[in-house]
């Protein structure tokens, strides 16, 4: 293997993974190998391009640890976490589609029961949820478990705001429930608002050079599992908001957008007098049964 020129070197890479043993890595590989090699002679890549490349992609690592994951910023704010969660999640058109994780859920966030405040403290105006988790026959799901997650008035998750071990946190905004026997849920939180997603590292200053804003517009997170239904990974977003049609991880569906209501001072619907103005959210849940189920 000498000599290897402009022309040659594409079918020279693919020949030294001959002897890969894994036929999926080879698969991958093989491709991803093509299609580099296909951009930069597209683009014709210059030494300081490529050097560039490298000190970003050098900054993207110096810059994560287990609280900030710039790689998956980098993914989503390229559109590829949304590609591959689409393409991964194709579901009856009456399923309720799936949408992004993002970074900021946590395994292990406190346990609550229907009708508890999952706000834990947070600020922002009060807000009630309720729906239902249904399958695609119709019938309620009982005791899915439901992490629900989302930022505060200010835009903030509770991980953001502490340097402190994620173990010893105090969360808030952000809970695990159980569906009841009916399917349905509800629970007390606070309004979810639009926020920017982190942007003081490589990623922003990637999407500041391609004249990109950092911002997604308000949701709230859900993640829903229950035995026989395939598991949902979504949110629901605030009908109005400015960002809808410009999410920089491109993570909206007509579907998942709702109209949160806002009422003046009055009853709330667990029955507790609000001095203040506050908001409703009802929206249903529709999962997949898993074939052995259905
Ligand atoms: C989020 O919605 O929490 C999120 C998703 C992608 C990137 C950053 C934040
Ligand atoms: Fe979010």
């Amino acid at each position: 293997m000498r000599n290897i020129d402009e022309d040659t070197i594409t079918q020279a890479v693919l020949e030294s993974m001959d002897g890969c043993r894994n036929p999926r890595l080879l698969t991958v590989m093989t491709s991803l190998v093509q299609h580099l090699h296909a951009f930069a002679r597209e683009v014709k890549l210059t030494e300081d391009e490529w050097f560039t490349a490298i000190r970003f992609l050098t900054d993207v690592g110096h810059i994560t640890d287990d609280k900030r994951q710039e790689f998956v910023l980098l993914s989503d704010t390229l559109g590829l976490s949304m590609l591959v969660t689409t393409q991964n999640n194709k579901k009856p058109a009456a399923c309720t589609e799936a949408t992004v994780l993002g970074p900021f859920f946590v395994d292990g966030a406190p346990e609550y029961q229907n009708g508890d405040d999952v706000s834990n403290g947070a600020v922002g105006a009060p807000c009630f949820v309720q729906g239902q988790i249904r399958g695609v026959d119709g019938k309620p799901v009982a005791n899915a478990s439901i992490d629900v997650w989302q930022s505060d008035e200010d835009g903030f998750y509770d991980v953001q705001k502490t340097t402190e071990d994620v173990g010893d946190m105090v969360h808030s905004a952000r809970g695990k429930l159980r569906s009841l026997a009916d399917g349905r849920f509800h629970f007390r939180s606070i309004l979810a608002e639009a926020y920017p997603i982190p942007h003081d590292g490589p990623v922003g200053k990637m999407l500041d050079a391609l004249g990109r804003h950092p911002w997604r517009p308000a949701h709230l997170h859900f993640w829903i599992k229950a035995p026989g239904y395939d598991t949902l990974i979504t949110h629901v977003f605030r009908d109005g908001d400015q960002y809808l049609d410009s999410d920089a991880v491109f993570g909206v569906r007509s579907n998942l957008v709702v109209e949160w209501v806002k009422h003046g001072p009055g009853i709330a619907p667990d029955g507790s007098v609000m001095t203040t103005p506050f908001y409703t959210l009802d929206y249903d849940f529709v999962l997949n049964q898993q074939e052995a189920a259905a």
